[in-house]
């Protein structure tokens, strides 16, 4: 385990980056403030403003007039505006990256890769904003012509995770702007800064400065109730954990307004006997350690069938052993910190608690000692069902792995959850990777590969997972409504 250093030009850019961001967007003379630190040195690196529900429903008023303005443009001219922003988020993608990673922790790679998937939903839905949105039918009885058509939904509340601080929020924002509608947008207080630079990115192509509203708070439940309940949000789309999340659907069945919720995960991860363990190795760590572990669709629970589960489990360790630990902005760091201290010490206490259980620990399993939160790539092997890591979303770099004998066994346990966001099937043989995926209950399955994430699928989970699509071309009809026209037509 390594905790590298990182060099002073690196911290200088890092830090110009920062102070670059504008971080009082609303403009309201709000003075209370609360802090943002690095996770990886705890110090304090911003402080935004701590707007007040009252500032937040300024806000709303804001985004619903501008809202109003932008649904009645072309969907040429909104597309052109995203095409634009996507290049611009491309041509600061320095600057982005290094605030990404100055506030949430990831390697300085891996916000490159976030800011690139981030920019990349902007291009996608430049491109679907000008998808045909309508079609035709005749009335089975004839005397009409029905024509459907999607219109915006209205103004939209959006609420974002720390974790993917950029392509949470474009991923909710560049969809809401193709289609025609307004936004207010709260991130993460972990993590507001990436955002504001985005919003800041937004107007610079051309958005109007009121139709994105970034709303900075630490009050975030009474921020969700108050707009919620004011009558003029129509849709909510939030990403965070299912505890939150049920709490919010609440409030839009209360006031019934169209809900995405991207929820918890427990993603199960299979290995066959007829995997290719090279194969399942790579595909394990990807889905493990990508973004330090702390991803919604993380390999949570891996099941190896008992053939092949030694050789994995000997592969699977060295591999994890080659993370290298440190701060994300210092050079050939490959696992950055964790968010904060209640993640080390809930990561210590699975830990343990497997331990007594009975599991095997291969690697790792400790916080090192000094500033900032990190946790090593930890490895546990023969961790039995009744261990609370086997039942809980671990959002960390600690693998969990257990073991089965038949199939069927690995599909009863890894749908033994209340949870159905990502699972991830390895097997060379076609037929059984394909059965497999279609008993799982999960919305998205990763075959023969760690990763399930691309602007083109609908990400979007099951049961307690959530409700509706992000991305693709369903990510934007969570932004429409339909309605259709029935017209008169002479009897033949
Ligand atoms: C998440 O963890 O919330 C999203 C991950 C992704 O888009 O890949």
């Amino acid at each position: 385990m390594t905790l590298r250093t990182v060099d002073q030009q690196l911290i200088e850019s890092a830090d110009a980056a920062l102070a670059s961001v504008v971080l009082d967007r609303l403009d309201l003379g709000t003075t209370a403030t609360f802090e943002v630190r690095d996770p990886a040195t705890e110090r304090v690196i911003a402080t935004p403003p701590d707007h007040s529900i009252e500032d937040a429903l300024v806000a709303l008023g804001r985004a619903d007039a501008a809202g109003k303005t932008w649904a009645r443009t072309t969907a040429r001219h909104r597309s052109d505006v995203l095409h634009r922003a996507y290049d611009l988020l491309i041509e600061q993608k320095d600057r982005l990256a290094r605030v990404i990673t100055r506030e949430m922790g990831k390697p300085l790679a891996e916000a490159y890769g976030e800011v690139q998937y981030a920019a990349d939903y902007v291009r996608w839905y430049a491109e679907e904003a000008l998808r045909p949105a309508g079609n035709f039918r005749e009335n089975p009885v004839g005397g009409s012509t029905i024509l459907t058509t999607r219109a915006p939904i209205g103004t939209t509340l959006l609420i974002t995770p720390w974790n993917f601080p950029m392509a949470m929020a474009t991923r909710k924002i560049a969809p809401a702007i193709a289609v025609g509608c307004g936004a207010v947008v709260k991130p993460a207080a972990l993590t507001p800064l990436t955002t504001l630079v985005v919003a800041e990115i937004f107007v610079e192509a051309g958005v109007p400065a009121d139709l994105v509203q970034v709303v900075t708070t630490k009050n975030s439940a009474g921020f969700s109730s108050a707009l919620m309940a004011d009558g003029r949000v129509r849709k909510v789309s939030f990403t965070g954990s299912t505890g939150i999340g049920s709490v919010l659907l609440g409030q839009a069945a209360e006031h019934v307004i169209k809900s995405s919720m991207e929820l918890g995960g427990n993603a199960p991860l299979l290995v066959f006997d007829d995997a290719d363990l090279e194969r399942a190795v790579e595909g394990a760590v990807v889905a493990k350690l990508r973004n330090g572990g702390q991803s919604c669709v993380a390999a949570n629970r891996i099941l190896v069938q008992d053939g092949i589960a030694d050789a994995f489990v000997e592969g699977f360790t060295e591999k994890m052993r080659e993370a290298v630990l440190g701060n994300g902005l210092a050079e050939g760091v490959t696992l950055g910190p964790v968010i904060d201290d209640r993640a080390v010490r809930g990561f210590e206490r699975l830990v343990a608690d497997a331990v007594e259980h009975g599991a095997d620990l291969r690697l790792g399993g400790s916080a090192p000692e000094g500033d900032g939160h990190f946790f090593e790539a930890t490895v546990l092997d023969r961790v039995p069902e009744t261990a609370e890591i086997a039942n809980t979303e671990i959002f960390g770099p600690v693998a969990s792995i257990a073991r089965f004998g038949t199939e069927e066994e690995a599909i009863e346990r890894a749908n033994g959850t209340p949870f159905g966001l990502a699972s991830y099937v390895f097997s060379e043989n076609i037929d059984r990777a394909f059965d497999v995926a279609d008993r799982l209950d999960a919305g998205m399955v990763g075959i023969n590969q760690g990763i399930v994430s691309n602007v083109a699928a609908p990400f979007g989970g099951v049961k307690a997972s959530g409700l509706g699509r992000e991305g693709s071309g369903e990510g934007l009809e969570e932004y429409q409504e339909i309605r259709f026209y029935n017209l008169a037509r002479r009897a033949r």
